[in-house]
This record gives structure tokens, C-alpha cells and sequence, in this order.
């Protein structure tokens, strides 16, 4: 039945539930299942997260200790589903911690926002700000800036841009520092309050009115956080890879290393999947602190086309005098007040066990995470492969997959201990096959 549900979002939730039961015909256990996830007491502090809340969706809240980060110790907590992605940050962890650590430099922490707007003039009237127009739209924005220029942010500069490629589109970029929010509520309002004295100055001024009103188009941020970038690096005499390289002889393992991390440099079909194991570390950091992890994942895959193709946001270098170096850099607009950083009390937890850092302490120790489960990653490729250890992994996946009882349980971990592990496998020794 194609039948629209109008005013959804008004019913109350009991209501919503009975709407989709006799709209959809649900089977009775979607609404045990839908009581079973709520949280017991404090069910109405996450209905407020977002609209049309029903339940819960559960992921696990991990933890990967031994992080040594710039010289100090942390327990990184991740929230991910892949079952081998806090091992592989873990063992990364423990190996680095043994050999200098994770270093981080933050390059920048602003961001920007656009007000894009129509005027039919030619470019070179914004060579520079037209006069009075910045001090103007600041006064406008002061009520929403006040607050955060007290905390060290505020608007840093403005420039209009024309839009490349086309006459009379333009945009107002405003750069803004948001010292530890993500900012982007912050971003949106001042742009959005902008509008309209942006507007009046371009329609009453002579000089621009004679090329006809201008109208705007939008305001918004830019998530493509160029400049708020954070680089994580390691590095080790090649010897001391031996601990990890699988049996391989320690320099045969760095050249593997870099060769494979070469290839994603080069080859865009590669450096998706290499990539996606450095965003395996930083997404789980980036949604256990309650972080937008759809911006940093948009701007990072941005970042990592940025020289005209898709490429790896990791690099590897052997030196001459046999030290291996790793590192990874990318833009990490993160925050650890505002949003929901605070709001969400495993978030807020998150941040506690890291001794409540500063952004950009965020930034560096997600950075890390990501260069940790990129370096784990690539390490087990050019030596076992992943499979062996994430299907020993995945294996309490397969056994709750098919009802395992926990006799069946341990007796398949240990029939696993030292055999390859199948679904059919699985299934065989549970004698589950039809
Ligand atoms: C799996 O989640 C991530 C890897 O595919 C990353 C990679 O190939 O580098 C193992």
C-alpha cells in the first residue's frame, strides 16, 4: 500500500508505533523488540536526539588501551561494529607504545561557512572586501558572537569569492574559529543572521545597484574543513618491526608496508579500501565522543582527492638510516563541547576517559586511531592477510547468528582455536546445515 502518512511526526510515539503496525501489518515482536532497546530511565533524554524516535539501535562502546599520544597514555574509546577493528587499533597501540608513540600536530582548527548569492557585476569589485560591508555584517552577528569570542573564537576574516566557471555567482566565505565546538550551529546561525544586512548592503549601495538587486542563494558552513587539519605520525628503526612483521625479515616487512601504501597513493580502487581502514580508527573515535562522523568522513574523502584524484590519506617513508615513518593527515572538525559531546552520557563518558581534552587533542587522538588501524591493517595484508584474525573475531557473530548455546559456544572456540573459520564451517560443527 502506497498510502502517505500525514503528520507522522506530531502523533505521539505510541501513536506513530499503531499508525506503522496497521499501515505496514508488523509483526507483533517489532514492538517488543522496539520496548526491549529503550533505555529504562532515561529513554527521554534520547527520543530528543531526533525526531520520530522509536528505540534504540545498540553498538558496541569499546576501548583500545595503551595509546601513547604525544608523550602521554590514553584508553581510546571506540564505538564501531566491525568485530576486528578495536584489535587491530589495539595491537597498533601496544606496538607503537613500545616505540615512541603517536606523534600529532594540529595545523589549524578554522573553519568556514558560505553565503552564496546573484549579482549580475563583473568580479573585480571583491578584489577586496568592499568597504564598510565586513565591519557591518560583524555588528549584525555580534549578539551570536560575543559568547564565543569570550572563549578565544569568533569571526576571524571574510572574502567574497566568485563562483569559478560562472559570471555573477559569488560567495561570501567567512572564516571562523570555534576553539573546542565543532561550531557548526554556531556557523549556520551567524551565517543565516547575515542574510539579510548582506542583502540591504548590496541593494541600497549605488555602486552595486547599478548592476541590478542582488539576491542570495543560501548560507551555510563549508564541511570541507581544509583548514582545520591534523597530522599523526610514528617512526621506528626498521629492526624494531620485527615484534610484528609476522615472521617476515624486518626490512622486507617496511618495504611491503610502503609498497602497499604507495599503491594507494596511486591507484584510486585501492585507496578507498585503504582509507576506509584509517576512517575503521577515526570513525569509532569520532561517533564514542558524540562527533559528526558524516563531516569528517565528507571532508576527509575530499581532502584525499584533493590533488585531482583519489589517493591514500596515508603515506610511508624508509629513511637512509633504516627508520620506517608512517603518518596521516586530513581535515578532523571535531569538537569536545556543544552538539552532543556533553549531551549524550556515553559521549560525554568518552570524553572523561580521555581526561576531557581539547579539540584539538580530539583531533590528534583520532588521527591516531586512524593511523593505528591503518598501520594494523596493512600490516596483516602483506603478511597474513586479514581473514585468519577477523573471522576468529566474527566468530561469536556466526555462533549468536545461529543460536549457539554457551556449551556450543566454547566448544566451537576451542574446535576454532587453530582451524579456519566458515559460516559453513560453523554451521557443520553446530551441525546446523540442512
Ligand atoms: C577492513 O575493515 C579494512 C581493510 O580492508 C583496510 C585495508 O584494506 O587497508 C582491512
Amino acid at each position: 500500500m502506497n498510502q502517505i502518512i500525514k503528520g507522522f511526526s506530531k502523533l505521539t510515539r505510541d501513536e506513530k508505533i499503531e499508525v506503522l503496525s496497521k499501515h505496514f501489518h508488523f509483526p507483533k515482536h517489532f514492538c517488543e523488540i522496539l520496548e526491549t532497546y529503550r533505555h529504562p530511565t532515561r529513554q527521554e533524554l534520547f527520543d530528543d536526539f531526533a525526531e520520530n524516535t522509536l528505540s534504540n539501535f545498540y553498538l558496541p562502546f569499546g576501548v583500545a588501551p595503551n595509546f601513547l599520544i604525544d608523550n602521554k597514555m590514553y584508553v581510546v574509546p571506540m564505538v564501531v561494529e566491525e568485530s576486528s577493528v578495536v584489535a587491530a587499533s589495539s595491537r597498533a597501540a601496544s606496538f607503537w607504545a613500545d616505540n615512541g608513540g603517536f606523534k600529532t600536530t594540529i595545523h589549524n582548527t578554522l573553519k568556514k561557512g558560505q553565503i552564496w548569492f546573484k549579482w549580475n557585476g563583473p568580479k573585480s569589485f571583491f578584489s577586496d572586501m568592499p568597504t564598510g560591508l565586513e565591519e557591518m555584517l560583524r555588528e549584525a552577528v555580534a549578539p551570536l558572537t560575543t559568547n564565543m569570542e569570550m572563549r578565544g573564537g569568533g569571526i576571524r576574516s571574510m572574502e567574497v569569492i566568485p563562483l569559478k566557471g560562472q559570471y555573477g555567482i559569488f560567495q561570501l566565505q567567512v572564516n571562523f574559529e570555534t576553539v573546542d565546538s565543532m561550531g557548526a550551529n554556531f556557523i549556520n546561525s551567524c551565517l543565516e543572521e547575515m542574510k539579510e544586512p548582506l542583502l540591504k548592503f548590496f541593494n541600497t549601495n549605488q555602486d552595486f545597484k547599478q548592476y541590478g538587486n542582488t539576491q542570495i542563494i543560501m548560507a551555510i558552513l563549508s564541511n570541507f574543513t581544509t583548514e582545520c587539519l591534523a597530522t599523526s605520525t610514528v617512526e621506528c628503526p626498521i629492526d624494531a618491526l620485527e615484534v610484528i612483521s609476522a615472521g617476515m625479515k624486518p626490512v622486507e616487512f617496511a618495504q611491503k608496508l610502503k609498497q602497499a601504501t604507495d599503491i594507494a597513493l596511486a591507484d584510486t580502487s585501492r585507496a578507498v579500501t585503504h582509507n576506509k581502514g584509517i576512517f575503521n580508527g577515526i570513525d569509532a573515535v569520532v561517533i564514542a565522543t558524540g562527533n559528526d562522523f558524516r563531516a569528517v568522513e565528507a571532508a576527509g574523502h575530499a581532502w584525499a582527492a584533493k590533488d585531482g584524484f583519489y589517493r591514500s590519506l596515508s603515506r610511508c617513508e624508509i629513511t637512509e638510516n633504516s627508520t620506517f615513518k608512517m603518518e596521516v593527515t586530513l581535515p578532523l572538525a571535531l569538537g569536545t563541547v556543544g552538539g552532543l559531546t556533553r549531551l549524550h552520557p556515553m559521549a560525554a563518558l568518552s570524553l572523561e576517559l580521555l581526561g576531557n581534552p581539547s579539540a584539538p587533542q580530539l583531533m590528534g587522538i583520532a588521527a591516531a586511531a586512524g593511523l593505528a588501524n591503518n598501520f594494523s591493517a596493512v600490516a596483516s595484508l602483506v603478511t597474513t592477510g586479514i581473514q585468519k584474525g577477523h573471522m576468529k573475531l566474527h566468530l561469536s557473530n556466526l555462533l549468536n547468528s545461529l543460536n549457539a548455546t554457551s556449551e556450543e559456544k566454547e566448544a566451537a572456540m576451542g574446535y576454532f582455536k587453530n582451524r579456519t573459520v566458515s559460516a559453513l564451517g560453523v554451521k557443520k560443527f553446530l551441525r546446523r546445515e540442512e
